[in-house]
């Protein structure tokens, strides 16, 4: 089922850190909170996911559900270098954005006033690059992070099995999209997933927890970001 929304063009809002996000008006949903669309992925996405699987490993196998405005390939690509880690990063997208919207997204700019640029990385090209790289097949950006975005619904794509060290499960809400939030999904995301792999998201509705757990994977609820109370964790043991 393809939610109305979807047929609408969403709007470019910025966030209380500077980042943008887009909103669909009609509904009020959008891609990131509001209280700030570049925090709330590092919050969500790259320090509890991303990071310990950065320390631990030389290489990390990265898989989103939702590529978007692709805000989580572009900060996993700069804390990538600045960890000196290499990624192969996959991405999940049934509705790819055009140029005339992501285009306008400053996350290059705003990564540089949050988080600084000291190794003198041209983050506008990087941005643009993840955005023009090729659907349907791998390709490199950088010498150590290669990006491979597959078209297509998560509940239907072939996915590779025991191979992700990082799972960014990024979907709209469960109010918006049951259909991604489910047991049989979160069953081929489980089988994707390596031993010892951590799979995070925004979402810590009980529905979600109990799909999780029925996959056999352990969660632990961690502090949500801004007005959210919590957030999930998800390891495969
Ligand atoms: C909450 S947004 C987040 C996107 C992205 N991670 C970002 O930071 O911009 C959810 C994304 O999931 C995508 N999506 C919706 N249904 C999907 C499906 N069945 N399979 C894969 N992606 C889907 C949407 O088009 C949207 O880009």
């Amino acid at each position: 089922m393809t939610p109305d929304f979807f047929n609408t063009t969403p709007e470019l809002v910025v966030t209380a850190d500077g980042s943008h996000s887009l909103r669909f008006p009609a509904v009020g949903e959008g891609y990131h909170s509001v209280h700030g669309a570049m925090s709330e992925a590092v919050h969500v996405y790259i320090a509890p996911c991303f990071e310990p699987q950065a320390k631990a490993n030389p290489s990390v196998e990265v898989l989103e559900v939702g590529f978007g405005t692709g805000l989580n390939a572009f900060l996993t690509l700069c804390k990538s270098m600045e960890y000196g880690v290499a990624v192969n990063y996959t991405s999940v997208e049934a509705y790819p954005l055009e140029e005339n919207i992501w285009s306008r997204l400053n996350y290059p700019e705003i990564y540089k006033k949050l988080y600084g640029n000291d190794l003198g990385l041209d983050l506008e090209a990087l941005f643009h690059s993840l955005h023009t790289a090729e659907w349907g097949r791998e390709v490199e950006i950088t010498q150590g992070f290669r990006i491979t975005k597959i078209r297509g619904m998560v509940q239907e794509v072939t996915l590779p099995t025991n191979a992700f060290h990082c799972v960014y499960y990024d979907a709209f809400a469960p109010q918006y999209q049951p259909e991604l939030w489910t047991a049989e999904v979160f069953a081929r995301i489980a089988a994707a997933m390596r031993k010892g792999a951590i799979l995070t998201t925004y979402c810590c509705k009980g529905d979600v927890k109990r799909a999780v757990k029925a996959n056999g994977l352990e969660i632990t609820k961690l502090q949500g970001f801004a007005n959210k109370r919590e957030m999930l964790k998800a390891v495969k043991s």
